[in-house]
């Protein structure tokens, strides 16, 4: 039996298609929910639910008995999920489960001094306990969604002509959320991936000056990059009433970006999807030639 977390969410949600669409049978997996509610949409389709709740330790433990391999999908809660893993993390063990594969994230820097300290600190803590744990597993290092790139383009590019991010001249090498649900998938259903971390990430990494060159590519407009400091980049949003906990998570990944946090490249999810990924050019193309 497989157990994914977050199965009403995105990440979560993807992985159980593509689970089914690689053939595995429904009656073998078990979708996580928090609410009665929530099970409807998976009954509909045969894959049966277990209520459970990061906060509530008891709920986890009878939810994972029987399970064999669990996909941990990492908590949304920034402020409350150390403890949260931790709940998590306790009762796959004492539930026995056999193998565990969490949806981690990318860096280089592992220190309080990496802009993305306030999303890494529950990560590394997540990981050291799943290593600690006997348990078998996999640690996925997720970069950026590349579905999230856009936001950070903001919704009217193509009227100013502007894409102002202080990422400097760094590099990111987003993947979309999607294409690392079906290399999730894959990691289930696959033989092999005991002890493995694997770098959730495209084959080639971008910067924004390419992607403002992508844009006016497509848009047959002028698009230019400017990277402000965090200070010009905190006021101009703060006067656009961006609420202050957005700006500070945009600012980290600007500024991990900046400093090569996000310029990882490699193979990994390619080969566990058995194609290329769509780069952040092409997904770049595609949505400005729709808007056009
Ligand atoms: N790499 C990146 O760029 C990136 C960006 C954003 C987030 N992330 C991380 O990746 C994770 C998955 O992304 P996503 O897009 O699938 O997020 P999402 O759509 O917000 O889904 C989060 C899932 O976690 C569940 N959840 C939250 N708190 C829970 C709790 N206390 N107990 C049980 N389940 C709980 C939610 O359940 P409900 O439906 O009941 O709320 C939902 O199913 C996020 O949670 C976050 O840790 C990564």
């Amino acid at each position: 039996m497989i157990l994914v977390t977050g199965a009403t969410g995105h990440f979560g949600s993807a992985t159980i298609q593509f689970l089914l669409k690689s053939g595995l049978e429904a009656n073998q997996i078990t979708a996580l929910v928090r609410h009665e509610q929530a099970a409807n949409e998976f009954e509909k389709i045969g894959v049966a639910t277990a209520i459970g709740d990061y906060d509530n330790y008891a709920s986890l433990l009878n939810a994972f008995k029987n399970v064999d391999k669990l996909l941990f999908v990492s908590a949304s809660d920034i402020g409350k999920r150390l403890l949260q893993h931790q709940n998590v993390v306790k009762a796959a063990v004492e539930a026995g489960v056999k193998h565990i594969v969490y949806t981690s994230f990318q860096r280089k820097n592992e220190t309080e001094a990496s802009p993305l300290w306030m999303v890494a600190q529950a990560h590394l803590q997540t990981e050291k306990w799943i290593k600690e744990s006997g348990m078998s597993y996999t640690i996925l290092k997720n970069n950026l969604y590349m579905d999230f790139v856009p936001a950070f383009l903001g919704e009217k590019v193509l009227e100013t002509g502007v894409i102002y991010v202080p990422a400097q001249k760094g590099s990111l090498s987003a993947v979309l959320r999607s294409e690392m649900a079906e290399a999730a998938a894959a990691v289930l259903i696959g033989k092999g991936h005991e002890g493995k971390v694997y770098d959730f990430v495209n084959t080639k990494a971008i910067t924004y000056d390419d992607i403002a060159n992508t844009i006016s590519e497509i848009a047959h407009k002028q698009i230019n990059y400017i990277s402000p400091t965090v200070a010009e980049y905190t006021d101009t949003l703060t006067k656009y009433q961006v609420p202050q906990e957005v700006i500070g998570i945009f600012t980290a990944f600007a500024v991990a970006q900046s400093q090569g946090e996000l310029d990882v490249t490699g193979s990994d999810l390619k080969n566990l999807i058995g194609r290329n990924p769509l780069s952040v050019k092409d997904f770049i193309k595609q949505l400005y030639s729709e808007k056009h």
